[in-house]
């Protein structure tokens, strides 16, 4: 068939070269992957290359090689963290007894439901984010925004790994419908719907990286508490490359933000129509993006009761965030936990087993997290001398799933009539004038050292190399 050697050209730490199973699976599956990222991959970059790190093994040393690359071919790998001697579960009804090495029977359609859906949100960013490239704002971001695609395919990979090697047929076609879904598409979308969303522009990318790759951060992190040993150590080196996900969104909005306050202060005025005439993003509008993507990440948390959160937790599926730092008998059995709803035109709380409320309890997780970085975006706003601050919107503000969905809430929490969130609706989220105004500024520059108007160059460059460095060559 073709040349290609497989256990050669895909790093890995899985022993590829002796295990002919998932060889043969990983034949049949790779050229189908290369295809997809030449349909659904960053528009037009094939021919690019690009100064990507590629893991190459899990110690500090190999999983950030750095190199100039053309992305088709850039190694995707499988990876797992080391394995732990005689690792326990630790939580749920099995606490106590060894880890898996493989899938029981009985939990076998959930685990695969898990990993599914995880996997899926990988190659959907992907699809999500193939037109910014035509639009970057420096070469140095061109950069960051490849960096975050090839690594979204090695989580796919590390998604389609666990599948091949551990449900045999069902793995398998499983494999390949992550192939074939496509984000925004009405016959055969993406699972969750956050990822079916467009990501339009480098606001949103930016925005996103922060606020939904952190969603991954969160996954990830109660997946690499799991009994399914494989499925842990997988997740658990992912996580090292969420890390830089997330710092893109951060720094990315930072940087916007530094560069809208610095004109605000040569132009001495806060007028957003002043703003946007010279050619810098408004503050209530970076506002509104935030508001967008927080209400629509913290959706993919899932319903605020849940009995399916229940049984992957007793079952030791899926753990909570941090499980192993909490102090409690981790069976969670006759405990509550407060959850909100809307009762007679007002939000009020209420308790729930805690176990059922385990979606919750992870957005809860999440939503401390994200606030902390909307914090150091004030710092910049509060260093230029400017009262404007920035804030996370109510958790009921514009949810689509659980106890508050199709609520018409505030960013305060108030809740509101139709007539009240109509006539607010145009400063809460971002409105088609909005979206037009971004997409005005968005133009391609990519000469090195370069930046658009719109936004401050960082503070260093990838991997020490200066900010004027070549990342890309165009060939
Ligand atoms: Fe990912
Ligand atoms: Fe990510």
């Amino acid at each position: 068939m073709s040349s290609f050697d497989y256990s050669e050209k895909i790093p890995n730490n899985v022993n590829l070269a002796d295990d002919r199973t998932l060889k043969r699976a990983l034949e049949q599956w790779q050229p189908n992957f290369l295809s997809w990222w030449d349909d659904m991959g960053p528009d037009g970059s094939q021919n690019f290359d690009v100064y990507l790190r590629t893991a190459v093994s899990v110690d500090p040393q190999g999983w950030a090689q750095f190199a100039h690359v053309k992305m088709p071919d850039y190694r995707w790998g499988i990876f797992l963290n080391p394995a732990e001697q005689n690792r326990k579960i630790h939580f749920g009804d099995h606490q106590g007894e060894d880890a898996w090495q493989d899938v029981p029977g009985e939990y076998r359609a959930n685990l695969r439901r898990i990993i599914v859906t995880q996997g899926d949100t990988e190659p959907a960013s992907v699809e999500q984010q193939r037109h910014l490239g035509l639009t970057a704002p420096s070469m140095y971001d061109l950069r960051n925004l490849f960096q975050v695609n090839v690594e979204e395919g090695r989580h796919l990979w590390a998604m389609v790994y666990l599948l091949h090697k551990y449900f045999g047929r069902d793995g398998r076609e499983e494999g390949e419908a992550l192939l074939e879904r496509r984000s925004g598409q009405q016959d055969n979308p993406r699972i969750l719907q956050a990822f079916n969303e467009p990501t339009p522009d480098w606001l949103s990318f930016f925005m996103f990286t922060y606020f939904t790759d952190r969603d991954g951060k969160f996954q990830l992190c109660a997946l690499a508490e799991s009994s399914f040993d494989p499925l842990a150590r997988t997740t658990k080196f992912m996580l090292t490359e969420e890390a830089h996900h997330m710092f893109v969104g951060e720094s990315g909005v930072s940087r916007v933000i530094q560069r809208t306050v610095q004109v605000m202060n040569e132009l001495k005025t806060d007028d957003p129509a002043r703003l946007r005439a010279a050619g810098v993003i408004d503050l209530p509008t970076v506002q509104r993006y935030l508001n967008f993507h927080f209400s629509v990440t913290i959706d993919l948390f899932g319903a605020d009761e849940s009995s399916n959160a229940a049984t992957f937790y007793s079952t030791g599926l899926k753990g909570r965030f941090e499980e192993g730092k909490r102090q409690d008998d981790h069976l969670l059995k006759g405990q509550t936990y407060r959850v909100m709803q809307a009762h007679g035109g007002a939000l009020v709380e209420k308790d729930v087993p805690m176990l059922n409320a385990l979606n919750e309890v992870l957005r809860d997780d999440y939503i401390k997290d994200s606030v902390a970085g909307v914090e150091r975006w004030n710092k910049v706003i509060e260093k230029a001398g400017i009262p404007f601050r920035l804030k996370t919107p109510h958790k009921a503000f514009h949810r689509n799933i659980g106890g508050l969905a199709g609520l018409k809430v505030s960013p305060e929490g108030r809740v509101l009539n139709e007539a009240e969130w109509a006539a607010g609706v145009n400063q809460w989220l971002p409105s088609a004038e909005d979206r037009a105004f971004v997409a005005s500024l968005m133009g391609r520059v990519v000469e090195p050292g370069k930046f658009a108007h719109w936004i401050a160059p960082p503070v260093m460059g990838i991997n020490r190399q200066p900010v004027d460095f070549e990342y890309i060559r165009f060939n």
